[in-house]
């Protein structure tokens, strides 16, 4: 579909499945390349609800053994950011002692990704590492690395793939952009 409508906005294809597919390839092989062979069991913390697609398609890609927990963190309202990142759900394990690999759908203001390495530290990980499908450098406000990026995109309004205009349109396999 070339256009899709939530609510009251249209949206119009950005990204196709294909290169959100080849870049999630790319992202898997660097990982791969860090942890294969690790005699722990790294942790792959899946930032609810955005990004389950995501984790899905990036699990069935690492070839080292780990385990997937989850937590839901909520900061945006609509299009926009409250900047305000609430824990809607703990973590679904204990991480003591552990390594983890956020896996984020998004990193926009970098809020989310902040407050959860605090969560992580609070709960006794080791380490974590940052991995996201999308970036959008311009709305960056935070100077923590990020340890894996997929793609970076600019900073404009998407769903699709997982992600959501007030919960609509994470099912598309397609990245949509607002269309104004
Ligand atoms: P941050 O805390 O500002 O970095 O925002 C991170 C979260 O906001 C992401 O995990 C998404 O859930 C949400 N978000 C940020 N940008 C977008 C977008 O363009 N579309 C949908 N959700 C977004
Ligand atoms: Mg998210």
């Amino acid at each position: 579909m070339k256009k899709i409508t939530l609510k009251d906005k249209t949206f119009r294809i950005s990204i196709p499945y294909e290169k959100i597919s080849q870049a999630i390839d790319q992202v898997a092989d660097k990982i791969n390349a860090d942890f294969r062979g690790c005699e722990d069991i790294p942790i792959l913390l899946c930032v609810l609800n955005g990004s389950i697609m995501f984790m899905g398609e990036l699990m069935k890609r690492l070839d080292f053994n780990c385990q997937i927990v989850s937590t839901k963190l909520t900061s945006y309202e609509g299009t926009s950011t409250t900047g305000r990142v609430k824990q809607a759900m703990g973590l679904t394990a204990d991480i003591t002692g552990r390594r983890v690999i956020i896996v984020e759908d998004i990193v926009d203001t970098g809020n989310t990704i902040v407050e959860l390495q605090g969560i992580l530290k609070d709960a006794g990980a080791t380490e974590t590492k940052i991995c996201t499908l999308l970036y959008k450098p311009e709305a960056y406000t935070k100077d923590v690395a990020l340890d894996y990026v997929a793609m970076e995109i600019p900073n404009e309004f998407i769903v699709g793939f997982g992600l959501d205009y007030d919960e609509l349109g994470r099912n598309f396999k397609d990245i949509y952009v607002l269309d104004i």
